[in-house]
């Protein structure tokens, strides 16, 4: 069994980001920026945004961090989004989710412009990755497909057995698994809640990501010796144990399962800090116009 060390690789696409814009600013240019939205006060979110802001300082970028209080109106976020789209020194940003309940999250997404939508929510992002057009990629399944051409796992031919189908993990990661490329070419089977005697599924699997945020969900009796584990669950279990009162798990039973895998992400330090990379990369691809630089 070997762990995907989604930490150090991200620590090393931030180093390479960073020699990057070492580059851009000796050749007279500005550092690429990111801003991002939070509304609200979920502990969960804030340590996210967090997260994205201390990696842009440790690549170089800039970094914008907007905090609005959770009674902000639908209208007034979209002008702030507004601003945002027609900032020209704002490469990319992000709105973080979940939103509270009065507002829609739909109508967030699709005020963005989708040439600044380093998080690839935008249905137009969404439809040209779903068609192999050049597009943001939503950033954990960015982080994924990374993680896997990094670690050399082939993927091409094999069964790829995706838990859970959110627009921004389970639905796109099945779409590029199965795209034409590499890692991509598998066959994928996309399964849910409603999917009936789900281990008959996931004892196929040779590649199984699992995002259901359900902690410690999959068992060893659930897997084939030799499968490829990415556990994108972040899951917050209490443990009087610990300091700040919880521990994070993720949706695999990654102490009883590990030695059965021939890779598995551990929690924390696997497709966490993976996400954060890869939305980098995103706005570094913003701010050198190569998405949507082309014909299509
Ligand atoms: N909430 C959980 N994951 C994400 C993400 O990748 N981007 C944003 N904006 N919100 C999230």
């Amino acid at each position: 069994m070997e762990l995907l060390d989604g930490k150090g690789l991200a620590n090393q696409l931030k180093a390479e980001l960073a020699e990057k814009v070492k580059a851009l600013l000796a050749a007279g240019g500005r550092a690429p920026h990111l801003a991002a939205v939070l509304v609200g006060d979920n502990p969960a979110s804030l340590s996210y945004v967090r997260n994205k802001v201390r990696s842009c300082e440790q690549s170089g970028f800039r970094s914008t961090l907007i905090q609005k209080d959770a009674s902000v109106t639908e209208a007034e976020l979209i002008e702030i989004i507004k601003g945002l789209n027609n900032d020209p020194e704002i490469d990319g940003f992000i709105v973080q989710l979940p939103l509270p309940r009065h507002i829609n999250a739909d109508n967030i997404t699709l005020a963005i412009d989708p040439k600044k939508d380093v998080d690839g929510f935008h249905p137009v992002n969404f439809g040209r990755m779903a068609q192999g057009l050049s597009a943001y990629l939503p950033a954990t399944p960015f982080g994924i497909m990374k993680m896997l051409e990094r670690y050399n796992i082939s993927t091409s031919g094999k069964h790829c057995v995706v838990l859970g189908r959110s627009n921004i993990v389970g639905t796109p990661i099945s779409i590029l698994m199965s795209r034409r490329g590499e890692p991509g070419n598998a066959t994928v089977t996309l399964c849910h809640s409603r999917t009936k005697n789900l281990e008959e599924y996931t004892q196929k699997a040779d590649i199984l990501i699992v995002a259901l945020g359900i902690p410690n969900f999959i068992k060893p009796e659930m897997i084939k010796e030799g499968v490829v584990i990415i556990d994108v669950g972040i899951n917050r279990v209490e443990d009087a144990s610990r300091k700040r009162g919880y521990r994070l798990v993720g949706d695999v039973d990654f102490e009883n399962v590990a030695s059965r895998c021939s890779y598995i992400t551990p929690v924390p330090g696997g497709v966490g800090p993976m996400t954060v990379a890869a939305l980098l990369l995103n706005t570094m691809e913003s701010y050198q116009g190569k998405i949507y630089s082309g014909a299509s």
